[in-house]
């Protein structure tokens, strides 16, 4: 079996549309073919701002809105990041690896420095903590998003370089993008991807929104003015979008959409959707508020997953201790 491992960010209240179909979709998908390792990234969520009990409920929101999509910890290890110390040990190794230069063309860094006020060390290094990640578990296949591909080139070439200079330590990965819902674009803004960060709340479908409000917000999605259900990523962003988000949810095909809306206009297919987004991400709310009424359950579950985590990562940080020149771990 593939090894699989994924990692999203505590940093709101409720994951996205995005992420779903970016990537947590592909992550309850691949737990039947593969041997799976999915994390909460809350090592990742302090290089930006934030208050300490806020992180800490959201790590257990997150963890427990995975379940409620469909990750299921009796079949794959989830985790909080955190709870397994060889993450950062292994980070700092891969740090000495890395160029300057080299982690400095990140354009995620680049794009959120831009945003901060004050720019982190730890924000620069981010990439470095994610190959890290995705190294200690000697994985295959990485489920993300489009916007993280940057971030697994960067791991495999730390990967191949460590092997090269002191021989085969790690696994080289590859990502794991499904083309279709690479990028989810946000609603209001069609050229930009869908994110927390967006200007506008009705331009981002949060998984936890009541259904009226996953309604409206498809319904007041940015089209164009020529009224037209066809697939043009180019010229029709929006509705582009909003076949490949009906396509996904839906089981349908972009073909069979065109021609199902063919001479129908947009008001009908826009109902249609705000159904299909309606009825399928509905549900999630309810289970997530379920796994949530038992903390301590939950608290056990991810101490759990931790434990399986560690079996794996303590075995490649002792292979990469040992290759790199330091005493074993004790
Ligand atoms: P994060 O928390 O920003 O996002 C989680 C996942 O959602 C995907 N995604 C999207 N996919 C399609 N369309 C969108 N609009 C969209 N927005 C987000 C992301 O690509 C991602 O897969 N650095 C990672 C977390 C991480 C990680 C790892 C991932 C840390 N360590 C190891 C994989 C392996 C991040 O910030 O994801």
């Amino acid at each position: 079996k593939p090894r699989v491992l994924s990692g999203i960010q505590p940093t709101s209240d409720s994951f996205h549309l995005g992420n779903y179909l970016g990537a947590l979709r592909q992550w309850v998908a691949l737990q039947d073919v593969a041997d799976a390792f999915y994390m909460v990234v809350d090592l990742h969520a302090i290089t930006v701002e934030h208050e300490p009990k806020v992180l800490h409920e959201r790590s257990r929101v997150s963890a427990a809105q995975l379940m409620a999509l469909g990750v299921d910890p009796e079949r794959s290890a989830l985790f909080v990041q955190s709870q397994v110390p060889e993450h950062p040990m292994l980070a700092w190794i891969m740090g000495a690896q890395t160029g300057f230069g080299e982690a400095g063309r990140m354009t995620q860094f680049k794009d959120k420095s831009a945003k901060q006020e004050r720019t982190t060390v730890g924000l620069f290094t981010y990439p470095i903590l994610q190959a890290a990640d995705i190294l200690l578990y000697q994985t295959d296949q990485v489920p993300v998003g489009e916007d993280q591909r940057q971030h697994l080139e960067l791991t495999r070439d730390l990967a191949i370089r460590f092997n090269g200079t002191y021989g085969q330590t790690f696994t080289v990965p590859d990502a794991y993008i499904v083309k279709e819902t690479a990028t989810i674009k946000d609603l209001a803004e069609p050229e930009k991807k869908m994110s927390k960060s967006s200007a506008s709340p009705r331009g981002c479908v949060y998984l936890l929104d009541e259904p009226n409000q996953m309604r409206k917000k498809i319904k007041s999605a940015v089209t164009d003015s020529d009224a037209e259900v066809r697939y043009d990523p180019e010229r029709k962003p929006g509705v582009s979008n909003l076949m490949n988000i009906y396509a996904a949810l839906g089981s349908t095909t972009l073909d069979k959409i065109e021609a199902e809306y063919a001479g129908r206009g947009y008001g009908d297919f826009k109902g249609d959707l705000a159904e299909v987004v309606a009825d399928s991400l509905g549900p999630i709310a309810a289970r997530t508020k379920e796994y949530l009424a038992d903390r301590a359950e939950l608290d056990r579950i991810l101490a759990k997953g931790a434990e399986k985590a560690r079996q794996v990562a303590s075995r490649t940080l002792a292979k990469a201790y040992k290759k790199i020149g330091f005493f074993p771990p004790v």
